[in-house]
């Protein structure tokens, strides 16, 4: 596996690789690796001949200076799981080598974008969209692995990509769980121990939803998944929703298909997201 830190030597390797007609997948990231990011790269494997993952904390979706400054960043475990995991190539750029000069950015994601994580993180998809694009343009990648967990993320790179016309097939693989239903995440990390216990009730609550959405109405499904969350102190609901899978809005009565339930809840000091598709 090889570590690449700058935009010219990314291209310069992959240029010809992609001039002999292999695929080229991109799994952008954050770092703190774990199994979900692995089954982001073993897809990616599946998918196509040359796996490229992405290691930058992107200073630009961050609302919370506090939030950048403590996000985790183990690299040496990170890089140690990426050659387990059969990774080809880590692009792990500066923040000058992505950001040469302050700039500004604003496109067009569509109404979705300040519904959920938009109206609790001002601005956080400007940002996540911004550095994909430059991710995107260095890497030039056939495919690109996102988590469903950030299922509103996938919605607006989606939208991203069609406002450009990137050539960039987007994949959404499916949430990794902990074996007592808490979907991973590189936030976990900060949990206490009894913040990690509390936090299950997120993924109760959506599994109730789920197991009873064919014989209860969706307000009555969103009230009682909030009575179950609000009954574990030290949980502090930002939201609960049925809603679209398309708009995010949300939904009275149930659709044929294309329902999702959406959590994001305050766990002690961290704030997890959550979701399930329902039909
Ligand atoms: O999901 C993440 O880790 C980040 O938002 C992403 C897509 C790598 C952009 O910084």
């Amino acid at each position: 596996m090889k570590i690449i830190n700058t935009i010219a030597a990314l291209k310069s390797v992959l240029q010809p690789i992609k001039s002999t007609v292999h695929k080229i997948a991109l799994v952008p990231t954050m770092g703190a690796l774990h199994s979900g990011h692995v089954s982001l790269i073993q897809k990616a494997k599946q998918l196509a001949d040359v796996v490229v993952c992405s290691i930058f904390v992107n200073p630009t979706q961050f609302t919370d200076p506090k939030d950048l400054e403590k996000y985790p960043r183990p690299l040496e475990h990170d890089i140690k799981m990426l050659e387990e995991a059969g990774c080809d190539y880590v692009f792990m750029p500066s923040v000058k080598e992505m950001y040469p000069q302050p700039e500004s950015w604003h496109i067009d994601l569509g109404p979705a974008e300040f519904l959920l994580e938009g109206e609790f993180r001002k601005g956080h998809y400007q940002g996540v969209t911004q550095i994909v694009k430059k991710l995107f343009d260095a890497a030039n990648p056939d495919i690109a692995f996102f988590g469903q967990k950030d299922f509103q993320q996938v919605l607006m790179i989606q939208n991203m990509v069609a406002h450009f016309q990137m050539p960039v097939e987007i994949v959404s693989c499916p949430i990794i769980r902990e074996d007592d239903g808490l979907a991973m995440s590189s936030r976990n990390i900060h949990l206490s121990p009894s913040d990690r216990q509390n936090a299950l009730v997120l993924s109760q609550a959506l599994n109730y939803v789920k197991d009873n959405f064919e014989s209860q109405t969706i307000p009555q499904l969103v009230l009682k998944a909030k009575q179950i969350i609000n009954s574990v102190p030290g949980v502090e609901l930002d939201y609960f929703t049925i809603a679209d899978t398309k708009t995010l809005l949300p939904e009275d009565k149930k659709m044929a298909q294309n329902s999702i339930a959406l959590v994001a809840a305050k766990v002690g000091e961290t704030r997890l997201i959550d979701n399930v598709i329902l039909n």
